[in-house]
């Protein structure tokens, strides 16, 4: 077991499908105050990529580790169950973040941003912004626990990740927007998200247009 394993990881490692995202700064050029004052929906970008810093900081931010032992996170969780998946859509691919080594996964390596729009109802924001943060849920993890309180929690947490994200988009000089129109099939087939996981919101991040 221990050496299909290990096979495995060197495979992931030589296929180059890990990147290990710089460690998160607990600083920023501006307080969390101005943060909420200033956050506000942006929906056109300019074309310039997010470097792997300003990724890592946002992911992070959604479902970043805080406290290694037990594993807590940025945002709360009822029960500590965690049922919350993000992901990241760049051109060169589909990301998943792995928040107990702060490193991504690529899941795709085609680019999906169209496809992604449309099932958006072809919103440009998605279509436009250099990276699509996708926030999904695993519903199963919670509903062990919480039986029909389940949808509510983990609507509720996806809300508490988003919320994280756009703030510290704010704070890093990016523009974002919470998207929620969009066909969820059809982001689940696009994403080619496991079964079981659910697309609960979307969050184009760039760098302001204006
Ligand atoms: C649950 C939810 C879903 C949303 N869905 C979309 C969306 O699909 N497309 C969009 O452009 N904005 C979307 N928004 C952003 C709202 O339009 C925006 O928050 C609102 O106009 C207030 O502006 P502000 O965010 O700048 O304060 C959504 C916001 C929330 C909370």
């Amino acid at each position: 077991m221990f050496t299909l394993c290990l096979m495995m990881l060197m495979i992931e490692l030589q296929t180059d499908k890990i990147v290990k995202l710089p460690p998160p700064r607990l600083r920023s050029e501006i307080s969390f105050e101005e943060a909420l004052a200033k956050r506000r929906s942006i929906r056109s970008f300019r074309s310039t990529k997010l470097n792997w810093e300003e990724l890592g900081q946002l992911l992070w931010a959604a479902q970043g580790i805080t406290e290694k032992s037990e594993g807590l996170r940025t945002a709360p969780s009822a029960g500590a169950l965690y049922p919350l998946e993000m992901y990241v859509i760049l051109d060169e691919g589909v990301y998943q973040y792995q928040p107990r080594d702060h490193q991504l996964l690529r899941k795709l390596e085609s680019n999906v941003r169209n496809a992604l729009s449309r099932a958006a109802l072809g919103q440009e924001c998605v279509q436009r912004a250099p990276a699509v943060f996708a926030i999904a849920g695993v519903f199963e993890r919670t509903a062990r626990k919480y039986g029909e309180r389940t949808a509510r929690y983990v609507h509720l947490e996806a809300g508490h990740a988003a919320q994280n994200l756009l703030l510290q988009a704010t704070a890093l000089g990016l523009g974002a927007v919470p998207v929620g129109a969009f066909h969820d099939e059809q982001v689940e087939k696009v994403l080619k998200l496991p079964n079981g996981e659910k697309a609960l919101y979307l969050i184009p991040v760039g760098r302001s247009a204006h």
